[in-house]
């Protein structure tokens, strides 16, 4: 298994974990429920897209035959998409407070994690396509066999005339 799709495996585990726990915290405290973005983005931004990305790295290039696009881009991505929802919740919870510093903490965090969103879509995007190098080699090897089986053709009708 690569490091990034261990680390976005185990990144959405861990978020999980901090997600159900203020869901938990939520509903006994019902006051606490001023933290419910927080609680959403780090189960729905957190734990299920963060296991979309991980298995998504890891079963789309076996499914379509072509290596990953771009083999650098995941941990770039790992980072972004965990260093951006961190900061989103922090920004979601002191919003919550109504303290002006979790706007810019927010948009940060957000513009962050949907750069790493973006990374994932154009990686995966082209991996699905497969390498520019390998399609241009089987148009041309393509080609070949369709020219090189035309001048055959009045060869074998000689002959059947023969
Ligand atoms: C033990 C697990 C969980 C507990 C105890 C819990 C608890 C809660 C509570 C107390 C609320 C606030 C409801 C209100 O506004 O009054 C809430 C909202 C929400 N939770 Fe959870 N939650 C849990 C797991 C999850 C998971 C795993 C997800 C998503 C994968 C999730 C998604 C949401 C969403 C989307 C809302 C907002 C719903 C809305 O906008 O009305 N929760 N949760
Ligand atoms: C870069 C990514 C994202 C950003 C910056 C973002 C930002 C936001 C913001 C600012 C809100 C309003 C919160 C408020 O009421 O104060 C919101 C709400 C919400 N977002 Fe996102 N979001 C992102 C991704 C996602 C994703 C991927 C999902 C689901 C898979 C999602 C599900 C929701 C839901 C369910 C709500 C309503 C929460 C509630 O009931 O309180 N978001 N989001």
């Amino acid at each position: 298994m690569d490091w990034h799709v261990r680390a976005f495996l185990k990144a959405s585990l861990a978020w999980l974990t901090l997600g159900v726990t203020l869901g938990v915290a939520m509903a006994a405290h019902p006051l606490w429920t001023i933290y419910r973005p927080a609680h959403v983005h780090m189960n729905l931004l957190g734990f299920v897209t963060m296991m979309i990305y991980g298995v998504g790295y890891h079963v789309i290039p076996r499914f379509s035959g072509h290596p990953l696009h771009n083999a650098r881009a995941p941990r770039w991505h790992w980072w972004m998409s965990n260093l951006g929802l961190a900061l989103m919740v922090v920004g979601f919870c002191v919003r919550a407070h109504a303290l002006p510093v979790g706007t810019p903490l927010l948009a940060t965090g957000g513009t962050l994690a949907a750069a790493g969103a973006y990374t994932f879509v154009y990686v995966i995007w082209r991996t699905i396509d497969g390498p520019a190098g390998m399609r241009r080699a089987m148009q041309r090897t393509e080609r070949a066999m369709t020219t090189s089986a035309r001048p055959r053709l009045p060869l074998a009708e000689k002959q059947n005339a023969g």
